[in-house]
């Protein structure tokens, strides 16, 4: 299979000028690990928090699990050999927290490291740069018996547990991401429980929010210590919130959601602080009585590098009674303390996941993070679109997610014409993947894959990307 040279297979794009990224981008595409590895029970993994989360009736659409996923676990040598196909850079890919340590405390599970090892010595013979991630979301289930990210202790197990990662693949790996998404993690799995764990309690939420923070900073020392030539950081999901009109109640609303959706994180992690604002908000839910002296400087330990996802942009209103929409992020149960503020949609284009389509949202999100935040370089660790994608005659044609890819990356140039230090892009996803709670229903990949042979077919968006990574940019339109 090859990659050739061609121009996008439909006129998707509007006529565009070419874009040169700067020497050295790091392109890359990104997965993680219970989304793509299945072998769930295989050389003494044990379970996580997604395996007893997709087990129980109800939770994912289908019943679907990870079971199986995309048998990354069994394909690692020709997967990595589509990805070097691909020129990638750089492949950004979670550590299964359960499969190196399964009890989520205590040794090494060797025989689950030596996938691990594997994967990164077959990069890095490709020229491919790994991008380890410690934690997409798979808590080691006996740690979620003991109490999961609302308890304390768990922040001193991921600490442990970055420290034998380190071990083992500090010597060939550069850059480690400690957490994916923590907000994901606290508020999807605390709060409104479509998330694994699946529990909801806005209280439980806010702690667990602060104790997988607490975790990082712990874990950033343990790395500095352990590999002090490593590039440390952490990513968050970050969205633009506006208010839907000027009124009061309107900007009221999109502080609220702003300071839950990206200050609780940025705030702590980057200048040391919660925002006033924040823990006012949260009155009603939490005195905050579980930061403990000493934990903010530990949440913003130095970092070298600041992780960015991004996918879409919220618009929200004051509350009118009775019109909150009950769906996916936007249940109210995500914004303890803000639960009937209304989700605004525009009526512009969605994806399949039903988020809009905003291009210049990644411009505004890295702005701001360089401008209000941080001078450290910025990577969007993840940015990518659900499209419906049929297989015709062996190929996919996926226009739309090639034209998202394409709008996105206009829109990175420009934040790095605006003086945004970007250092590089990871596209989600390399390979269509377990979507969570939506299990196989939505595809992100470049690549397609056949769940059922698990042939792999890349999309013409892979090929589009593969020619742009060639061309470290865009060509013309
Ligand atoms: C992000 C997750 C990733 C994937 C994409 C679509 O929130 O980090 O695993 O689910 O969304």
């Amino acid at each position: 299979m090859s990659y050739p040279a061609r121009p996008p297979a439909s006129g998707a794009l509007a006529e565009r000028p070419p874009l040169t990224f700067p020497p050295g981008f790091l392109w890359g595409a990104a997965t993680a690990a219970y989304q793509i590895e299945g072998a769930a029970t295989e050389d003494g993994r044990g379970p996580s928090i997604w395996d007893t989360f997709s087990h129980t009736p109800g939770r994912t659409v289908n019943g679907h699990t990870g079971d199986v996923a995309c048998d990354h676990y069994h394909r690692l040598d020709s997967d990595v050999a589509l990805m070097a196909e691909l020129g990638l850079k750089s492949y950004r890919f979670s550590v299964s927290w359960p499969r190196v340590q399964p009890g989520g405390s205590g040794p090494a599970n060797e025989a689950g490291l030596d996938f691990y090892r594997r994967l990164v010595d077959n990069l890095l013979a490709n020229g491919i740069e790994p991008w380890l991630t410690l934690y997409h979301w798979d808590l080691p289930q006996p740690l979620e018996d003991a109490g999961g990210w609302p308890a304390r202790d768990t922040a001193a197990r991921f600490a442990d547990y970055a420290t034998l990662v380190a071990d083992a693949l500090g010597d060939r790996v550069r850059y480690w991401t400690t957490l994916n998404e923590p907000w994901c993690s606290a508020f999807l799995g605390y709060g409104s429980g479509v998330h694994a764990p699946g529990r909801s309690d806005g209280a439980e939420a806010v702690r667990a929010g602060h104790h997988l923070m607490l975790g990082h900073g712990l874990a950033v020392q343990a790395l500095r210590a352990a590999r002090p030539t490593a590039e440390l950081g952490v990513t968050v999901n970050l969205y633009p919130v506006d208010p839907a009109s000027d009124a009061p109640g309107d900007v009221d609303a999109a502080r609220r959601i702003d300071g839950l959706a990206n200050r609780f994180f940025l705030d702590p992690l980057l200048k040391g602080a919660y925002p006033e604002d924040l823990v006012a908000d949260l009155a009603e839910v939490t005195d905050f009585g579980h930061v403990q002296d000493g934990d903010l400087a530990t949440i913003s330990s130095p970092l070298d590098v600041v992780g960015v996802n991004y996918y879409s942009r919220h618009v929200v209103a004051a509350p009118i009674e009775g019109q909150q929409p009950e769906k996916y992020w936007r249940a109210p149960s995500c914004w303890p303390g803000s639960e009937d503020v209304r989700f605004v949609t525009r009526g512009v284009p969605v994806t399949d996941m039903d988020w809009e389509i905003d291009a210049p949202g990644l411009l505004e999100t890295l702005r701001r993070v360089h401008e209000e935040y941080t001078d450290l370089p910025l990577y969007v660790t993840e940015n990518g679109s659900a499209f419906v994608d049929t297989v015709v005659d062996g190929e996919v044609d996926d226009v739309d997610r090639l034209a998202y890819f394409d709008a996105h990356l206009r829109a990175s140039h420009e934040a790095i014409e605006a003086g945004v230090p970007l250092r590089g892009y990871f596209a989600w996803s390399l390979m269509d993947n377990f979507e969570w709670a939506w299990g196989y229903t939505k595809r992100f990949g470049m690549i397609h894959v056949d769940y059922d042979s698990q042939v792999r077919i890349p999309k013409s968006s892979a090929r589009w990307y593969a020619e742009v990574i060639r061309r470290n940019g865009l060509a013309a339109q």
